[in-house]
């Protein structure tokens, strides 16, 4: 691999040699990695930038909004609005649909994001994350003249054209897949370039590396709860090996740990909010992190079904997280069977 591949030159190839993604996609996505650099600016400043502690309001989540969470959010409007390839944007600080301003004919993807994932360590100086997920509207028919709405995104995870995430930690670091593989780039600060670092990524199969925020354990379902027991009980337990246990808060840190050395990360469905299936959203959270998982070799589940088979019904709807290497994510979903 050229040890100076950048983006740009990665994704003419998935254009040009790959067949992989059209112009346009091409287009969006180095306009999100570039939004990416922004917020990784904002996110580096800390208590210098005034990007620090809460901004006074709720999302549609009802969670306190963090002022970066809405300096992230801004950031990826501005720079998607006016790219001509986008027909709408959808993110986790939106109520609604954002339809782009009208311009005719309009673009025909749609872009959903998490701005900022892992709002609760940006006071405490921990790794934090951007996720975004790109789908095509359905109907690509520049002549159509319906205005995009909340409908068009209800889409099924494996319908995504293209998936990623930023972590903004000791490096800042773009991971991105079309379809073709993982794929990571680490920014490179003094020129603001994103130079390709790992190809081709895989997660190990097998794992003995659980994340899982263990102070939500007495509301957990059977099948959860047997088997982190079990994981506990460690070389003398049905395992028959030792685990080690990992929780960052920050999907995009603990996802990013398991693509460079394997693990599995849950969150399931617990009975605090029995009509909620979990904390995680699917659309800009589940799905995209789902796909990459998937594309490095991991397996990604709600216990019951594939993450990326889910067919949403509603833009913030959540679900079940079971994601990693694929053969702890199968054995997880045998303990689900074995209750079923
Ligand atoms: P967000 O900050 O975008 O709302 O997402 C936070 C999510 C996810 O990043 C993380 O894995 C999980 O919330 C942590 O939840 P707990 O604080 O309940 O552990
Ligand atoms: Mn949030
Ligand atoms: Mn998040
Ligand atoms: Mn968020």
């Amino acid at each position: 691999m050229n040890p100076r591949t950048s983006l740009t030159r990665y994704l003419i190839e998935q254009q040009r040699v790959h067949g992989r993604i059209p112009p346009e996609l091409r287009l969006l996505i180095e306009v999100v990695a570039r939004a990416c650099k922004r917020i990784a600016i904002s996110v580096n400043k800390g208590a210098l930038g005034e990007v620090l502690g809460s901004a006074g309001s709720a999302n549609v989540q009802g969670e306190v909004q963090k002022k970066l969470d809405l300096i992230a959010n801004e950031v990826l409007i501005e720079a998607n609005e006016w790219g001509g390839h986008l027909a709408a944007m959808a993110s986790e600080e939106m109520d609604g649909i954002y339809a782009v301003p009208n311009r005719y004919p309009q673009g025909e993807y749609l872009l959903l994001f998490d701005p900022l994932d892992g709002s609760s360590n940006i006071d405490v100086n921990v790794s934090i994350g951007t996720i975004f997920s790109v789908l095509r509207r359905q109907n690509d028919d520049p002549l159509r003249i319906e205005p995009v709405a909340e409908a068009d995104f209800l889409q099924a995870g494996a319908q995504q054209v293209a998936a990623g995430y930023c972590i903004y930690g000791p490096q800042t670091t773009l991971v991105l897949t079309v379809g073709n593989g993982v794929a990571m780039f680490t920014l490179e600060r003094e020129q603001g370039s994103w130079v390709l670092t790992q190809d081709g990524v895989q997660i190990p199969e097998d794992t003995s590396e659980f994340a899982i925020n263990m102070s939500n354990m007495r509301h957990w379902d059977a099948p959860v709860r047997r088997y982190i027991d079990d994981c506990l009980q460690g070389r003398e337990g049905p395992r028959g090996k030792d685990f080690n246990m990992r929780w960052v808060a920050s999907m995009v840190a603990d996802v990013h740990r398991i693509l460079s050395r394997g693990g599995v990360f849950l969150y399931p469905w617990d009975k605090r909010e029995p009509h909620k299936p979990g904390k995680l959203r699917l659309l800009y959270e589940a799905n995209p992190m789902g796909w990459i998982v998937e594309q490095a070799g991991g397996a990604a589940s709600t216990g019951q079904q594939r993450i990326l088979d889910v067919q949403p019904h509603t833009l913030h709807q959540r679900v079940s997280v079971i994601l990693g290497s694929r053969n702890e994510v199968e054995h997880i979903v045998r303990c689900h069977q074995a209750f079923a």
